[in-house]
C-alpha cells in the first residue's frame, strides 16, 4: 500500500488540494488537524487534551499525534493522503516507522510553496465546515453566504484563524515544522509545486506529481 503527504504552511492550501486529488487518486485524506477539531467538537478525552494548543496554535505532543494517528492507520485499507502530518521528525520517524510495520510506504510528499503574506490574506477570508469542506469569501464562496454546498451545514471561522493566533501558527511552522522538510528529502520524495496560482492550476501541478509514484 502507498501513501503520500501534503506539506505546507498553515493556508497553503493543502484541505482544499486534498479536497481535489484524493477522488481521483482513489486515497483517503487523513487530515490531523480536522481529526483535532473533530475530537473537540465531540467533547472527547482527546478533544480536552488537544484544544488548548489549537487555540494557541501550539503544536499538540507528539506522543499524542503518533497515538491518534497509529491507531487510526490500523483501519485503513486504501492509500492515505496525509494532511498537516508530520509536523515534526519526531513525528516523521514514528510515521515510517509505523509504515514499515504496516507493509506500507511513503510514495512521495508535495510540499505547497506559498509566500507568508499569500497564506495571512488567504486565512483571513477562509470559512470552514465541520465536514472538510472550506471556502474562501472573495476566490470561493458558498452558493449560499453562510451555508457548506456540500453538506448545508453552517459555515464557521475556525478559533485559530484570529490573526493573533495565525501569527504563531506561522512562527510554529517556520521553527518546527519547516525543517521536517530537509528530513524527509533525504528519504523520500519530496515535489516543490507553486502554491500561490490558482487552486485548479495547484491540483493539475499535483496530479502531475503524483500519478504513478
Ligand atoms: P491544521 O488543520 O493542519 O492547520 P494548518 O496546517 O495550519 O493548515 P490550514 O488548515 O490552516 O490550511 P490549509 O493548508 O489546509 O489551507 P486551506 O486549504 O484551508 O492544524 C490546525 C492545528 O492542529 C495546528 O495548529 C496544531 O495545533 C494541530 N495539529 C494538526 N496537526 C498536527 C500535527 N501533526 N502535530 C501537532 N499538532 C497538529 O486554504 C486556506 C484558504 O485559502 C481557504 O479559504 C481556501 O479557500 C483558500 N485557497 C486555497 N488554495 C487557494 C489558491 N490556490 N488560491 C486562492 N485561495 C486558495
Amino acid at each position: 500500500m502507498v501513501d503520500y503527504g501534503i506539506f505546507g504552511p498553515p493556508g497553503a492550501g493543502k484541505g482544499t488540494q486534498a479536497l481535489a486529488i484524493c477522488g481521483r487518486l482513489g486515497l483517503e485524506h487523513f487530515s490531523t488537524g480536522d481529526a483535532f477539531r473533530a475530537a473537540v467538537r465531540g467533547g472527547t478525552e482527546l478533544g480536552n487534551t488537544v484544544r488548548g494548543y489549537l487555540d494557541r496554535g501550539q503544536l499538540v505532543p507528539d506522543e499524542v499525534v503518533l497515538s491518534v494517528v497509529m491507531h487510526d492507520l490500523g483501519g485503513r485499507r486504501s492509500g492515505v493522503l496525509f494532511d498537516g502530518f508530520p509536523r515534526t521528525v519526531v513525528q516523521a520517524r514514528g510515521l515510517l516507522g509505523a509504515l514499515a510495520r504496516e507493509g506500507r510506504a511513503l510514495g512521495a510528499v508535495v510540499n505547497l510553496v506559498v509566500r507568508p503574506e499569500i497564506v495571512v490574506a488567504r486565512i483571513a477570508l477562509r470559512r470552514s465546515c465541520q465536514c472538510g469542506a472550506v471556502y474562501h469569501l472573495e476566490t470561493a464562496p458558498p452558493r449560499q453566504s453562510g451555508w457548506c454546498d456540500r453538506c448545508n451545514e453552517p459555515l464557521v471561522q475556525r478559533r485559530d484563524d484570529e490573526p493573533g493566533v495565525v501569527s504563531a501558527r506561522l512562527a510554529v511552522y517556520a521553527e518546527q515544522t519547516a525543517p521536517v522538510l530537509d528530513f524527509l528529502r533525504g528519504v523520500v520524495d519530496v515535489v516543490d509545486v507553486d502554491g500561490e496560482r490558482s487552486v485548479e492550476e495547484v491540483t493539475s501541478s499535483l496530479f502531475a506529481a503524483l500519478a504513478g509514484r
